[in-house]
């Protein structure tokens, strides 16, 4: 069984007491596993990503430890292009989103301390609502730029964490 495969069935029985009191990239790549863990659960979202992800789970959890590194700016390491991607996805609906912020809120505010769980939200928020934007209400001359991982931009609207 892969990494990934393992976290999404292990009960995780870290003390919920301890939380990662700092966004480092040990902090990150665990977060993102717990993530996944979660939407691999999720009633309405796994299927979505199992059918992009069929046999690339592993790979795709590597890929999104690299982004949040970038997007939180802890190691550079996406390259990647999340808007293509993204078109790509079959069923992307945008219904899913608040859906998807909500198992990310859930997660940041279970696995880290107050702040830096509103550091990750901050910037979930920012990028899903740049991505949820570019995908259904494109602008007619295309700017990428704000869908760069460690672009910045200007938040519509706080996070709940
Ligand atoms: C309903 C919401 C979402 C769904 C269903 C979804 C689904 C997916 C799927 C299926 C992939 C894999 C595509 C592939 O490799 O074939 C993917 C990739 C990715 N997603 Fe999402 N996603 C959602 C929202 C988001 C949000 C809000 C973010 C960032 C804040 C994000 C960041 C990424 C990134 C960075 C990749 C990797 C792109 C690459 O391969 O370079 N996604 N997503």
């Amino acid at each position: 069984m892969r990494v990934s495969e393992i976290a999404a069935f292990i009960h995780d029985d870290r003390d919920a007491t301890m939380k990662y009191e700092s966004i480092t990239e040990e902090s990150v790549g665990a977060f993102v596993e717990f993530f996944y863990a979660k939407i691999r659960r999720d009633t309405a979202l796994a299927p979505i990503f199992n059918e992009a992800l069929s046999g690339r789970w592993d790979h795709h959890i590597a890929t999104m430890r690299d982004f949040w590194c970038s997007a939180l700016r802890v190691k550079r390491g996406y390259h990647g292009d999340m808007l293509a991607a993204h078109r790509k996805v079959r069923r992307l609906d945008r219904s899913l989103f608040p859906r998807w912020l909500a198992l990310f809120q859930e997660t940041a505010t279970e696995y880290f301390a107050s702040e830096p769980a509103r550091i990750l939200c901050d910037r979930a928020l920012r990028i899903a609502r740049n991505l949820e934007t570019a995908l259904f209400e494109p602008l007619p001359s295309s700017d990428r730029g704000h869908l760069r991982a460690n672009a910045t931009g200007p938040a519509r609207a706080q996070s709940g964490c």
